[in-house]
């Protein structure tokens, strides 16, 4: 703990400098990922991460429509105690290349450090905003996540926004001062001890550090891209003085939706048209988390969960702007999805699943996700399991058949809620949201994450099963799948191997991984 209260001190004596300008690092679709583990310090208090290409958030990783994925990651973790890694391109529905999709213990076999791996897949027509992130224990928690867009070639709202760039992007992340793996040992949570947008923030009685500046010309029309790297928290995100029109979310164009709040879930994203009309000047951006230490939760006051939308000719100052109460917060039975906006029909396939909890560990109908890191699923499958059943962990895998039109109903648990829950291998129609007593057969929202509520809310969405694969449908609380609140799909079983061709590289990933083993263990 010393050495925590040392390096505070240390780097608040460094912070009083003016604000930097920092230039947004781009990537493109095809790259290497450096994994690594550096000191950083973005509220001001130094501790070890692991990122990608040495920043916090990772890289945009920027690509247009129709774009193939090449994205070598080459860890180089020097921490002992974590130092194997996995990465998920979320959202990405990874149609013929479920090995691509990062999830451990399910697609793929740890890279051990001093390895690579190559994600080879195609954007597959997808569009929109996206994220990346480790998909091993908690590790993103500790940095190893960053945003990714595929932009359009044809905007069908290009005519609704002036700009849409590196420096529209904003994410919103949970920062702990502990490493992931020494929190949250109870099961139950984690306490955040700072929010950043943009990568920067403060913490209850930290440093005044820099934080995000947003620039803007008056009379512009801009697409903000909203993206929650969140390991926990969700965010009420808003802009003083301005209204937001949200025109996408989770990688799905929406019908314009003016709102002025947007309550964010971990994974999930939106786009926004924000109108630059109000008087050139500073208003604040706030992000307000529903968890954290100390007071984070409860204020924007001193910089807290806060960043600045700066009019180009506006002072370089803080702004004076008041938060006034949200008249028109976003509510997603009010999203209605663009193109194609029904749903699928008659379920062939309907299902229940119940959260529970035992006070250490989660469960979805009783059973608790124990991820088989050294024997994924995708590798029993490739090794000859026969069928569905013969998968392990017993009771945590499901069996769907190729076509069905699935209907999951999911039932919350009043404890550590809401929880949001993500589903890999595709966008869903959420025809019954948490937060509405009435379905949507018409045209629902269709995304890749939905909270499922407070209370005992029942939450119900369609897809068509229609994408081979083992997929994880998961609560993306980090610390809720590491307690075990996931289960996995075996979609199509008997196609999976036929659709999904494995490459050797993914073959000797699982060797190199082995023989990595027992020198270093998960913790
Ligand atoms: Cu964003 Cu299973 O992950």
């Amino acid at each position: 703990m010393l050495r925590y209260i040392a390096s505070a001190v240390l780097v608040a004596a460094f912070w009083s400098g003016p604000r930097l300008a920092v230039a947004v690092e781009v990537i493109g679709p095809t790259s290497e990922i450096r994994v690594t583990n550096v000191e950083l310090a973005p509220d001001g208090f130094s501790r070890l991460a692991a990122v990608a290409n040495g920043v916090h958030p990772g890289p945009l990783i920027k690509a247009h429509e129709g774009d193939r994925f090449k994205l070598n990651v080459a860890n180089k973790l020097t921490d002992p105690f974590a130092n194997d890694t996995s990465i998920h391109w979320h959202g990405f529905f990874q149609r013929g290349t479920t090995w691509a999709d990062g999830a451990e213990g399910v697609s793929q076999c740890p890279i051990p450090t001093g390895s690579s791996f190559l994600y080879n897949f195609p954007s597959g027509g997808q569009t929109g905003t996206f994220w990346y992130h480790s998909h091993l224990g908690t590790q993103y928690c500790d940095g190893l996540r960053g945003p990714m867009v595929v932009y359009d070639k044809i905007d069908p709202y290009k005519h609704l926004y002036d700009v849409d760039d590196e420096n529209t992007v904003i994410t919103l992340a949970d920062w702990f001062h502990l490493q992931s793996r020494e929190l949250a040992l109870n099961g139950a949570g984690a306490s955040a001890n700072s929010s950043l947008i943009n990568g920067k923030g403060r913490y209850p009685d930290g440093p005044a550090v820099p934080l995000a500046v947003i620039s803007v010309q008056k009379n512009k029309r801009y697409r903000f891209r909203l993206v929650s790297l969140s390991c926990d928290a969700n965010f009420n995100f808003t802009i003083d003085g301005h209204k937001l029109t949200v025109i996408e979310a989770d990688g799905q164009l929406v019908k314009p939706l003016v709102v002025d709040s947007i309550r964010i879930f971990a994974g999930q994203r939106y786009s926004f048209v924000l109108h630059a009309n109000q008087s050139v000047s500073n208003y604040w951006i706030r992000a307000q988390p529903s968890t954290g230490f100390g007071r984070l939760p409860d204020t924007t006051e001193g910089g807290l969960n806060s960043a600045i939308l700066r009019y180009a000719g506006a002072p370089d100052e803080d702004p004076k702007s008041i938060e006034v109460p949200s008249k028109l917060p976003l509510r997603e039975p009010n999203l209605h999805p663009l193109l194609n906006p029904a749903p699928p029909g008659s379920p062939t396939f309907e299902m229940t699943l119940a959260i529970g909890f035992n006070g250490t560990k989660w469960s979805m109908n009783n059973v608790t996700w124990d991820a088989p890191v050294k024997n994924p699923i995708l590798l029993q499958i490739l090794t000859g399991a026969a069928n569905a059943s013969a998968l392990l962990p017993k009771g945590s895998i499901y069996d769907i058949p190729r076509g069905a039109t699935v209907e999951l109903t999911v039932v919350a648990s009043p404890i550590a809620a809401p929880h949001p829950f993500h589903l890999h291998g595709h966008a869903f129609s959420v025809v019954k949201s948490a937060e509405s007593t009435e379905f949507n057969y018409v045209d629902p929202v269709r995304r890749d994450v939905v909270t499922t509520g407070i209370g005992m809310n029942t939450t119900v969405i369609r897809f068509v099963a229609d994408n081979p694969g083992p997929w994880i449908f998961h609560c993306h609380i980090e610390f809720h799948l590491r307690e075990g609140l996931a289960v996995v799909f075996a979609e199509a079983f008997s196609d999976i191997l036929v659709k999904n061709p494995i490459p050797q590289s993914w073959r000797d990933l699982c060797k190199a991984y082995k023989k990595a083993q027992p020198d270093f263990t998960l913790p």
